[in-house]
């Protein structure tokens, strides 16, 4: 029989033993609690289980060739945990509450840290646990914080595949002023539009493009890229504000890169791909290349040369070398746990 690691176990189904627990009530958050990883108990009328206000974050430590580990970019990610918390009404907790619990699940982790190109992903999550299900237009009052620890492999560790993207040009991922939360329910409402493209067109992500304008795909940002050119999406609250594709730019711009963010459209984003490439950035994607675009009814268009494009491979190097420590943290991502 052989045992399920990170390398060959999917994405997020193995945790390590420990996680962090914390409760808000009567105003107040508990010191945080390190438990083995088992089943948590809300009553059946929690405020989570009926009206979905839920939040999460996810991000990554990485283990060194030393052995030392380090945790990615923690800060921005809790800033972006407590914009998701405030924009649900749920109680928001503090930058030092959330970092103390997830510093405790690494170093009680430490021995689970994959070496790379594995990582620990972290996940922190808020629950509203009120119980009261005649609650659908009053915030929860009582809340519980968890994080979890997973430890990962590289999602193209046994070579990277250029990705194939269904361009949905009418349907929208999420309620259009959530997009810029990270919520369970935004991946629920994602996930039967995911599931329909793929069943029809053996994709495997969508590009959300509503009315034609591109936003991003059901769990990463999209960038198209050339040589000294990246265009993306700017910021607004229609979609998620990705840790990675700010990491991606910043890099960029040391790397001599023009970087411009506006909205632009699925016909634009078409002529830019014949000759320039495509990519998708996150946590879990890092960078990732895009082959194919599938537009409704099947059409096909290749992006570029149909693989993973030289700017996206090298732009992609460069974040996974200051990840993994091989070259200078210069803006200060990395703090040691
Ligand atoms: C919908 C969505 N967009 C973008 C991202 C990328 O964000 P980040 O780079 O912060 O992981 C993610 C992943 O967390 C996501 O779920």
């Amino acid at each position: 029989m052989t045992s399920t690691t990170p390398q060959n176990a999917p994405f997020g189904s193995i945790l390590t033993d420990v996680m962090a627990v914390a409760t808000f009530k009567d105003g107040h958050w508990s010191a945080p609690a390190l438990r083995a990883v088992g089943p948590i108990e809300i009553h059946p009328a929690a405020h989570v289980l009926h009206y979905a206000s839920e939040c999460f974050e996810g991000f990554k430590a990485y283990k060194w060739a030393d052995g030392s580990v380090h945790v990615f970019r923690m800060d921005r990610h809790i800033e972006r945990f407590r914009n998701s918390a405030s924009s649900l009404e749920l109680p928001v907790p503090a930058p030092e509450l959330v970092a103390d619990m997830v510093t405790s699940v690494i170093d009680r982790s430490r021995a689970a840290v994959p070496d790379a190109p594995g990582a620990l992903y972290l996940r922190p999550m808020l629950i509203g646990t009120s119980p009261n299900i005649g609650a659908a237009a009053t915030p929860s009052s009582e809340a519980m914080l968890v994080v979890l620890a997973s430890p990962v492999w590289d999602y193209f560790a046994g070579g990277a595949k250029p990705l194939r993207i269904y361009v949905e040009e009418e349907a929208t991922r999420c309620a259009s002023h959530l997009g810029v939360v990270k919520t369970g329910g935004n991946y629920a409402a994602a996930l039967g539009p995911t599931l329909a493209a793929r069943r029809a067109y053996k994709v495997d992500q969508v590009l959300f493009a509503p009315g034609g304008e591109v936003q991003e795909t059901g769990a990463a940002n999209f960038l198209l890229i050339r040589d000294g050119h990246i265009l993306t999406r700017s910021l607004d609250r229609t979609f998620l504000n990705g840790v990675t594709r700010h990491s991606v730019l910043t890099m960029a711009v040391d790397l001599g890169y023009r970087i411009e963010e506006r909205v632009f459209t699925v016909a634009e984003m078409l002529d830019w791909v014949a000759t320039g490439e495509a990519a998708l950035s996150g946590t879990a994607a890092v960078l990732s290349g895009v082959g194919t675009l599938v537009r409704k009814g099947g059409t096909e268009i290749r992006v570029g040369t149909g693989e993973i494009g030289p700017n996206t491979q090298k732009l992609r190097a460069a974040l996974v070398a200051i990840q993994q420590g091989t070259s200078p943290d210069r803006h200060g991502w990395l703090r040691k746990v």
